[in-house]
C-alpha cells in the first residue's frame, strides 16, 4: 500500500536527485488571466518561463500542482474522472531533451528503489507526425533502448500533441504512458490505441518547443522544453492496484465520513456509489477553491458560481442518499483533516470554508424541495425523449439555484435532455441585464502573453502605486484580469471614489508613462522584498527566489512578469469605470489609447 503522502514526497525527492529545485504549488486560482478561471495543469504558472522568461529558481522544475478541471463534470463519478486533482510534474526550461525526460520517466516509474511498477504491464504511445513537427521516431528509439517492446509502442497523432489552448499557448508533440488495466497480463495485441478500455494514461511528457500564436500558426519556440504531468489520485490507485481513484486512502475516509451522515453505504448499489463519489469529489473541489490563499466564494460570477456549482449539485446527491440535513461541512472537515498536512491553507482558512459551505447549504436546502417539485410539474408536461425546454431549465435557476448540472441530472434520471442552448442564450441575455452572471468560460486556457496584455500588466503597477499615493496605504490589490481591450483591478477600499481622485489618479499613472520609466526585475528572498519595501501578497509560489520588478523608482512590486521594458510605451491611461465588487472592495476597469 502506498499512500498519495508517499506518492508526493517519491516524486519530489526523485526529481530533486536529478538536479531539479522543488516549486511550491501556485493558487488554484489565477493571476492575470483573462482566459481562464482556474488552474488546469502544473506548466500554467510557469507559461512566463516556458517561453523565455528566467525562473528565479534555475532550468529544472518540479512540482505538486493543485489543479481544476470542470470541464470533465460530468464524467466525474467513473472510475478517473476527477474536479479537482493534484498534479505531479517535472520541467526543462531549455535545459535536458527528450534523452533525459523519457529515461528518467521509465527509471522512477519501474526502478524497484521508486516505484517498481512491472515493465510488462506499461506502453507508450508517441507522436504521429504532421506539417508542423515529424513523426517523433527519436522518442521511440529511446523507448526501445529502455527495452521497450516494439508492440507496446504506438502513433497516435492529435492524442500526443499537448497545448493548453488553440491560440498564444505554448506546444508540442508529446509522449504518453499507459498502465494496463484490463485483466490478467496484456495480450500482445494490447495497446492504447487498438483497445483504448484496457488502458489507463498515467503520465504526459511534453516536448514543448513551439508557440501557437494569435493566428493558431506555429513557430518554433527560443527554447526545447519539457512538461510533464502525471495525475496523483490515478496513479497512487493503480500502484495499489484499485480499480478506481475512489479507493485511495484519503477517499476512503471522505466516503466514510458521508456514510455516517447517511443510511446507506457504499458499494451496495451502483448508482448511490456514484452519488457518493460525486460528492466526495465536488466537497473537495470546493474545500480547496474556498480554502486557497486567494480563495472565492460561492457567488453568481465566474470562479464563485463553479464552487456554487459543486456544492449544490453535492447537496442534490447528498439527497439521493437520504441525507436531508446539513451535512457538507461534516465532509469539509474531514477533507481539512485529510490534506493540511500538504496544504497548510486549509487549516488556515477553515473558518471560512465552513462560514461560506453552512451559508451555501442553509440558501440552497430553503428552495430545494420547491424546486424538485416544480422540476417534477415541468417533466410532467413531457413524454420520453423530448427536450426540457431552456427557459424551464433557466427558470430553476434563476428561482430555485439550480445550476444546469442539476437539471440536466434530474432530466437524465428521467430519460429526457435539456436544451442546453437555449439554457445557455438564457443565461447570457440574464448576464447582459444584471451584469452579475457568468457561465461557460470553464475550458482550460491560457494566460494571454500578447504585446497588448504586457503593456496592461505593467499599467496595473501604476495604478496600484497610484492609488495608493491617492488613497493611502490600506489599498492592496486584491485581483486583476487582463484582455487585449482593458485591464481590470480590485482593490481594498471601503468607499466609492470620488471623481478628483480618479482623475488624481489617471495623471500620476500618465506622469509615470510620459516619463518614460525603465521597468527591471531584480530576484531575491521573500524576506529582503519585504525589506526592500515591494508590495505583493503573493503566497510562496516561486519558492525561495522571487521576482520584484521596479518601475523607476515609482513602483516595486513581487511579481512574475512579464513587463514592457519602459513605460513611454504604453500611451494614455484612462479610467472607464469605479464600481464595488464585493463589501470592501472596489474595482477599476481602465484602458490604453
Ligand atoms: N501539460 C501536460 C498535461 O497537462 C503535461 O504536464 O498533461
Amino acid at each position: 500500500m502506498i499512500t498519495t503522502q508517499e506518492l508526493r514526497q517519491k516524486y519530489l525527492d526523485f526529481f530533486k536527485s536529478k538536479g531539479h529545485a522543488i516549486v511550491p504549488s501556485a493558487s488554484l486560482l489565477p493571476d492575470n488571466d483573462s482566459s481562464v478561471l482556474f488552474t488546469t495543469a502544473g506548466m500554467q504558472p510557469l507559461v512566463p518561463y516556458l517561453v523565455g522568461e528566467k525562473h528565479p529558481l534555475g532550468t529544472r522544475l518540479a512540482s505538486v500542482q493543485k489543479c481544476v478541471r470542470t470541464s470533465d463534470i460530468d464524467e466525474v463519478g467513473d472510475n478517473t474522472h476527477l474536479t479537482f486533482f493534484e498534479m505531479l510534474g517535472n520541467w526543462s526550461l531549455g535545459d535536458y531533451f527528450k534523452t533525459e525526460s523519457i529515461a528518467w520517466s521509465w527509471e522512477f516509474l519501474t526502478n524497484p528503489a521508486w516505484l517498481g511498477i512491472d515493465p510488462g504491464m506499461l506502453a507508450i504511445t508517441v507522436f504521429a507526425g504532421d506539417a508542423v513537427a515529424p513523426k517523433d521516431e527519436e522518442s521511440v528509439q529511446l523507448w526501445k533502448n529502455l527495452g521497450l517492446n516494439e508492440n507496446k509502442i504506438s502513433y497516435l497523432l492529435e492524442d500526443n500533441w499537448w497545448q493548453l489552448s488553440d491560440k498564444n499557448s505554448p506546444c508540442g508533440p508529446d509522449t504518453e504512458i499507459f498502465y494496463y488495466v484490463g485483466s490478467g497480463q496484456p495480450e500482445p495485441a494490447s495497446n492504447p490505441k487498438d483497445r483504448p478500455q484496457e488502458w489507463v494514461e498515467i503520465w504526459n511528457n511534453v516536448f514543448m518547443q513551439f508557440y501557437k500564436d494569435e493566428a493558431g500558426t506555429c513557430r518554433p519556440l527560443v527554447q526545447k522544453n519539457v512538461d510533464t504531468g502525471m495525475g496523483l489520485e490515478r496513479t497512487c490507485a493503480i500502484l495499489n492496484g484499485f480499480k478506481n481513484v475512489y479507493q485511495i486512502e484519503t477517499f476512503q475516509a471522505i466516503i466514510k465520513t458521508i456514510e455516517n451522515c447517511s443510511d446507506h453505504n457504499y458499494g451496495e448499489v451502483p448508482e448511490l456509489d456514484r452519488s457518493f463519489r460525486i460528492i466526495a469529489d465536488h466537497l473537495r473541489a470546493a474545500v480547496f477553491i474556498i480554502g486557497d490563499p486567494r480563495g472565492v466564494e460561492p457567488s453568481n460570477l465566474d470562479q464563485g458560481y463553479v464552487v456554487r456549482k459543486l456544492i449544490r449539485r453535492a447537496i442534490r446527491h447528498g439527497k439521493l442518499l437520504n441525507i436531508l440535513e446539513n451535512f457538507t461541512i461534516n465532509i469539509a472537515q474531514k477533507i481539512i483533516e485529510q490534506y493540511q498536512a500538504a496544504y497548510p491553507e486549509l487549516i488556515k482558512n477553515q473558518e471560512k470554508i465552513i462560514a461560506a459551505l453552512t451559508q451555501e447549504e442553509d440558501r440552497f436546502r430553503q428552495t430545494l424541495e420547491k424546486g424538485l417539485k416544480q422540476f417534477l410539474k415541468i417533466s410532467a408536461t413531457f413524454s420520453a425523449n423530448q427536450l426540457i425546454s431552456g427557459s424551464a431549465a433557466f427558470n430553476l435557476y434563476e428561482t430555485y439555484g439550480f445550476p444546469l448540472e442539476i437539471t440536466k441530472d434530474l432530466a437524465e434520471e428521467k430519460g429526457y435532455h435539456v436544451d442546453e442552448a437555449e439554457f445557455n442564450q438564457q443565461f447570457e441575455k440574464h448576464k447582459e441585464l444584471s451584469r452579475t452572471a457568468t457561465v461557460g468560460k470553464f475550458k482550460g486556457g491560457l494566460a494571454d502573453h500578447s504585446e497588448v496584455v504586457v503593456k496592461y500588466h505593467t499599467a496595473c503597477h501604476l495604478l496600484n502605486q497610484a492609488l495608493r499615493l491617492v488613497l493611502g496605504e490600506h489599498v492592496a490589490q486584491r485581483g486583476s484580469n487582463l484582455t487585449e481591450e482593458r485591464l481590470r483591478f480590485d482593490f481594498s477600499h471601503p468607499t466609492k471614489m470620488t471623481v478628483e481622485e480618479i482623475k488624481k489618479v489617471e495623471d500620476i499613472v500618465n506622469e509615470q508613462i510620459k516619463k518614460d520609466l525603465p521597468v527591471s526585475f531584480q530576484e531575491m528572498t521573500p524576506a529582503q522584498a519585504k525589506a526592500d519595501g515591494a508590495h505583493g501578497v503573493f503566497e510562496e509560489k516561486y519558492g525561495d527566489l522571487v521576482k520584484v520588478y521596479a518601475i523607476g523608482n515609482f513602483s516595486k512590486e513581487i511579481c512574475g512578469g512579464p513587463h514592457v521594458t519602459n513605460t513611454g510605451t504604453l500611451g494614455h491611461f484612462k479610467i472607464i469605470k469605479e464600481e464595488a465588487s464585493s463589501s470592501g472592495i472596489r474595482r477599476i476597469k481602465a484602458i490604453l489609447e
